[in-house]
């Protein structure tokens, strides 16, 4: 479980979070929406223990990410996968050893022992569970902006992440490319049986993977509830998602995900 009480965070004098709370269940998919600017890949970045709050504090399971160093922060940072904004892959490193790379260096899958002489089947498998079979040997630099998305997945999904936290997983794509990564965070959310967070400000995708949907803006949490609910309410930026979707939320539903 996460959860984050009266974070504050502030560069000089932008405050960018200001007292945010939110509880995120286990096994569940929380979207947090939020304009560009609005703070979601700083909220993020508090979760995984990267940025530490002014004041407020986030507790992931029993561990105060603010306040872990060193070994015992690397110890809990085991249990995330982190799919970055820009993907974050290797450039100089081919696809099967970007994925392959945390297998190598910590030899762990799912917390538990994984051995050197497993680890090819794994990136293979991992490849095909997003769709890029037969890609071991490519560089990053020939992946188009769709295959980058599923290589980073893959890099994340193979160690079995109790927690994946996906920073933006469709920015830049086509609505159709978006439309199977969107199903893919799915699929593998399912797969892990884990917790997992999108930051997005795509809200066909939202609206199709989310469990609850949480509002970010003005360096708090405005609204949190389940898609249909979330929709329904008043707030004049999820007015102007509405007008986004035409409306008519039941329309732009493509999973068979009850909602
Ligand atoms: N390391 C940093 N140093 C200084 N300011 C930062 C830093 N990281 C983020 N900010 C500022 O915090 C604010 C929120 O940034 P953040 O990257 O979280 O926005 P975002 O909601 O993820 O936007 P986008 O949708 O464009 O990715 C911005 O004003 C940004 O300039
Ligand atoms: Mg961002």
């Amino acid at each position: 479980m996460i959860r984050i009480k009266d974070l504050c965070k502030s560069f000089e004098n932008n405050n960018v979070l200001k007292n945010l709370n939110l509880e995120i269940n286990d096994g569940e998919i929380v979207v947090i929406l939020g304009k560009s600017g609005s703070g979601k890949s700083v909220l993020l970045k508090h979760i995984i223990g990267l940025l530490k709050p002014n004041s407020g504090s986030v507790f992931v399971d029993e561990h105060d990410m603010g306040k872990l160093c060193g070994r015992a922060y690397f110890k809990v940072l085991k249990s995330f996968g982190m799919i970055f904004q820009g993907g974050a892959l290797f450039d100089s490193l081919s696809v099967g050893e970007n994925i392959a790379f945390y297998l190598v260096e910590h030899k762990l899958c799912g917390g538990k022992f994984f051995p050197k002489s497993g680890i090819k089947k794994a990136v293979k498998d991992a490849l095909k569970s997003v769709g890029l079979e037969g890609t071991e040997d490519l560089y990053p630099s020939s992946l188009s902006g769709g295959m980058k998305k599923r290589a980073s997945i893959a890099r994340s999904v193979i160690y079995q992440p109790k927690y994946t936290l996906y920073d933006e997983p469709t920015t830049g794509l086509d609505p159709v490319t978006a439309m199977t990564i969107g199903n893919l965070i799915l699929e593998q959310h399912k797969r892990l049986n884990g917790t997992t967070v999108v930051v997005s400000h795509d809200i066909y995708t939202t609206i199709n993977i989310a469990d609850r949907i949480a509002l970010l803006e003005n360096g708090i949490i405005q609204v949190i509830d389940s898609p249909k609910k979330f929709m329904s309410n008043d707030n004049q930026t999820i007015r102007s998602f509405n007008k986004i979707i035409g409306g008519n939320i039941d329309n732009i539903v493509f999973n068979d995900r009850k909602i």
